[in-house]
């Protein structure tokens, strides 16, 4: 996995806990840390963090990586502001990461490998998301929509429709404003 990931998941860690506790888990999962945007890494090392982390946090791995992806969101939107700020709220902007955000990820990094997703409009107003990946992180793809909820000022609600935790995972996005 690329360090962009690291580094978004050390900067969601600093502020959701602190820099030391970012350390400590480092220590505790036998980690060096340094992640660089470019370097890539072990995805084992996301799985040790996580280890290290449910006992410090009591959360159980599924609810903290979510929680990291939707705190790692606004790290990665970061990178691209212009595609966030132009988006039509959280179901168009899902659309442009797997149309435009991750290419340009593939392009600047021919070695990452982004998952890959299919949209459908559902009857319900819901947008149908079915997540591809061998990695198996559709938990982390539901933390990154929630942050996107959150950027866009929008509730969003997950359906987990099937395949949690496999390979291909299918689940609703349910968006309604705020009240
Ligand atoms: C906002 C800007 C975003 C940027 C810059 C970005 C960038 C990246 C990068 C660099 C990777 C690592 C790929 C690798 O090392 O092989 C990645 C992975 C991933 N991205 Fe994005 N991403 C963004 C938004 C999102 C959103 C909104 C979602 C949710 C739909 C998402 C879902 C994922 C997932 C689940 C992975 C983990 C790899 C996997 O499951 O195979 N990303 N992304």
């Amino acid at each position: 996995m690329k360090g962009i990931i690291y580094n978004a998941v050390e900067e969601a860690v600093t502020e959701l806990y602190s820099a030391d506790v970012w350390d400590d888990l480092l220590e505790a999962a036998e980690l060096e840390g340094h992640y660089t945007s470019l370097g890539s890494y072990d995805d084992s090392d996301l799985l040790a963090l996580v280890s290290a982390a449910c006992p410090m946090t009591g959360l159980e791995a599924g609810d903290l990586v979510k929680t990291l992806g939707r705190h790692s969101f606004p790290h990665l939107a970061n990178r691209y502001p212009e595609l966030v700020d132009s988006s039509q709220g959280t179901h168009d902007f899902l659309r442009r990461v797997n149309d435009i955000i991750h290419p340009e990820v593939l392009k600047l990094h021919p070695d990452a490998n982004p998952p890959k997703f299919e949209f459908e409009d559902r009857p319900d107003g819901a947008l149908r998301v079915t997540y591809q990946s061998e990695r198996k992180l559709g938990v982390l793809a539901e933390g990154l929509i929630l942050g996107a909820g959150d950027r866009f000022g929008e509730q969003v609600r997950i359906e987990t429709i099937e395949g949690a935790g496999e390979t291909v995972t299918v689940f609703d996005v349910h968006v309604s404003p705020v009240d």
